[in-house]
């Protein structure tokens, strides 16, 4: 490859502390991170907005036409412009979750997809993070972490994590049959499904906690980076 520095791969299900990992690991490195979800989660918010049919690969793909997002890396996350607006908080809604999954099955508006994130990452100093970094943008990653945890111990994480407010209108059991139905869409779409790379490290966090989760990922990246 021609980039100068490394590209690490995080890829997984919902839950598993992937964008915590990412952040941890960017700042850690000095590299920046990229929330790939975050444009899934921006066009499904356009389609939204545009009373699109979440099943329907042509019109979403003709509105990405003449959609742009930017993705702005950050100490704890990416600020995410829409068209220029800033979307932030708005895309981590349950409807806009719910969405962006569901738009996410469509191949050729993964392509688009790809496409920009394989630019935003070609110079390479980038942890990029997602469900298909390893096997589809980055083939070539120096570095894939593939982090998983058992659905109910994600989903009850996510619970706790939610505030209280959030807390009050759903129950734990909801929000674990929600991400049990986005697991099953990632794992069984026909294109590029959510699986480790064959050579990627698998992580199960399943037992252990995030600092433990922080410093093997650490000691991961080190092994497999090359020398500086
Ligand atoms: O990581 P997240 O929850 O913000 O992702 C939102 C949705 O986007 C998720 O349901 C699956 C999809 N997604 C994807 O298909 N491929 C990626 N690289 C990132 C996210």
């Amino acid at each position: 490859t021609k980039r100068q520095r490394p590209v690490i791969a995080i890829d997984g299900p919902a839950g598993a502390g992937k964008s915590t990992l990412a952040a941890h690991l960017a700042r850690r490195f000095g590299f920046l991170n990229l929330e790939t979800g975050a444009m899934y989660r921006a066009l499904a918010y356009k389609a939204i907005q545009s009373d699109l049919d979440f099943d329907e690969e042509a019109p979403l793909l003709a509105l990405s036409g003449h959609t742009k997002i930017e993705l702005e890396p950050q100490r704890e996350g990416n600020r995410v412009l829409l068209d220029g607006f800033d979307v932030s908080a708005r895309i981590r809604d349950a409807d806009v979750t719910a969405a962006a999954s569901r738009i996410s099955v469509h191949p050729r508006l993964r392509a688009w997809m790809v496409a920009q994130q394989r630019q935003l990452g070609v110079m390479g100093g980038v942890v990029m993070e997602g469900r298909d970094i390893g096997t589809a943008v980055f083939p070539d990653a120096e570095v894939k972490i593939f982090l998983d945890a058992d659905p109910e111990v994600r989903g009850s994480r996510r619970y706790r994590q939610s505030a209280p407010a959030a807390q009050q209108k759903v129950t734990e059991e909801a929000v674990l049959a929600e991400l049990k139905a986005r697991d099953a869409r990632d794992r069984n779409r026909a294109e590029s499904p959510l699986r480790p790379a064959e050579d990627a490290i698998v992580l199960d966090s399943t037992a252990m906690t995030l600092e433990e989760v922080l410093a093997r990922s650490e000691e991961i990246v080190l092994q497999h980076l090359p020398a500086q």
